[in-house]
């Protein structure tokens, strides 16, 4: 982990902040472990060289102590996942948990209980990163999820913890979303999907900067339709964004980046599942009928661009996937991508909704990388820095 090869963690406390931020359902039962199995190598390797470990996360955004927000319903995955029983803390900082951090063997796990139950968390408050510091002799970021939040537990506490490493997880997001988009084998392919321009013009601009194609989906393409004169019929725009869409087009051009938007969309009579559709030109979308996926055309030629590339990344839906009848066109190029990622493509799937898509395609072990992060992941692409990364001594 990091540089703590030439530590000697044998008996020494690990504070590791990870991202447990999972989705429970109403019986607190995790819905998607994936965050949790993403956490296992660091945890493992530190626990294999006699560490004591501390974990530490949030869950949710509790307002205050909230029973609904505790962590307790992951302890028999983690435990299950590492072949160990993991203690869990009523609280994260205290003397209870001072106890148990001292009672906790070579080779233990103690969880801690929502480090945002403390709203000094989100605040970055010294004094109480100080008292997370103060239970361990080292820190190792593992929460990428999480590094673009400068709080207590992801940044505040390295000014007192040192050394402060990345974990395992931290550091193959980074080699992806980092190292493979700033040196990338070419041709270099960016797809970006989603419903909103407005979401996404960070991580387009930056990108048109780096890569050979871009291709457009999702519900953000009908503004950059109406901004072409196009009749979109009520599809969702952003009226506000429509020179925007404009200068990026020409920014495309500019840089001599071919950038692909569908030339045919499955149009739907109203936004729900059991809508009637059709596939209509997209430069002609009837009224009172609006766009909700990419049509059979478009999938086609996408399909054949990406053909001749070495390296791809994917950002948002091509439609509506949520709704069977307009998850075609999504579910396409996650299987496309997987083909490719299996032919020796860097595939590279960043940000909430792709991850979604591919997983519901049972597509997740295909590529080459699916990041943990949404926000992060985001914030990555659109070049800014993270202070979860930055606070790490190697930065
Ligand atoms: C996430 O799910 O994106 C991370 O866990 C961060 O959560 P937050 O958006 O509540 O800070």
């Amino acid at each position: 982990v990091g540089d703590l090869k030439e530590h000697d963690l044998k008996g020494k406390r690990v504070f590791v902040r990870v991202d447990l931020n999972v989705p429970l359902d109403d019986s607190q039962k995790i819905t998607d472990d994936t965050r949790v199995r993403a956490a296992v190598p660091t945890i493992k390797s530190l626990m294999e060289h006699g560490a004591r470990v501390i974990l530490c996360s949030h869950l949710g955004r509790p307002k205050g102590v909230t029973p609904k927000y505790s962590l307790k319903p992951l302890v028999p995955r983690i435990s299950e996942l590492l072949g160990v029983n993991v203690e869990m803390a009523n609280d994260c900082i205290g003397e209870e948990v001072e106890k148990m951090v001292a009672a906790l063997p070579d080779g233990g796990v103690l969880l801690l209980e929502n480090v945002r139950f403390y709203k000094e968390e989100e605040k970055n408050d010294p004094g109480f990163a100080k008292k997370l510091a103060s239970l361990a002799d080292l820190y190792v970021n593992d929460a990428f999820g999480t590094a673009h939040r400068a709080h207590a537990s992801t940044e505040g506490v390295t000014k007192f913890l040192k050394p402060a490493v990345a974990g395992y997880l931290m550091q193959k997001e980074l080699d992806y979303l980092v190292g493979a988009v700033a040196n990338p084998k070419r041709p270099f392919a960016a797809i970006v999907g989603g419903s909103k321009v407005s979401t996404k013009i960070g991580v387009m601009e930056s990108l048109l900067e780096k890569v050979d194609l871009l291709l457009l989906g999702g519900g953000m393409i009908f503004t950059f339709y109406k901004a072409q004169g196009y009749s979109v019929g009520s599809s969702l725009v952003e009226e506000d964004k429509l020179i925007l869409a404009t200068s990026l087009l020409e920014k495309a051009k500019s840089k001599g980046v071919s950038l692909l938007l569908p030339t045919d969309v499955v149009a739907a009579d109203k936004f729900a599942a059991d809508a009637n559709c059709m596939v209509v030109p997209a430069s002609g979308i009837p009224d009172g009928w609006m766009g909700l996926d990419i049509g059979p055309d478009s999938i086609k030629a996408f399909s054949e661009s990406l053909d001749t590339t070495k390296t791809i990344i994917w950002n948002g839906p091509m439609g509506v996937f949520e709704f069977e009848k307009f998850a075609v066109g999504t579910e396409a190029i996650a299987k496309k991508l997987a083909d490719l990622s299996v032919a020796g493509v860097t595939t590279i799937i960043g940000g909430g909704d792709s991850v979604a898509a591919v997983e519901k395609a049972g597509l997740a072990d295909k590529m080459s990388h699916i990041s943990t992060g949404g926000g992060a992941s985001l914030e990555l692409l659109e070049g800014k820095s993270l202070p979860g990364v930055l606070a790490l001594d190697d930065a």
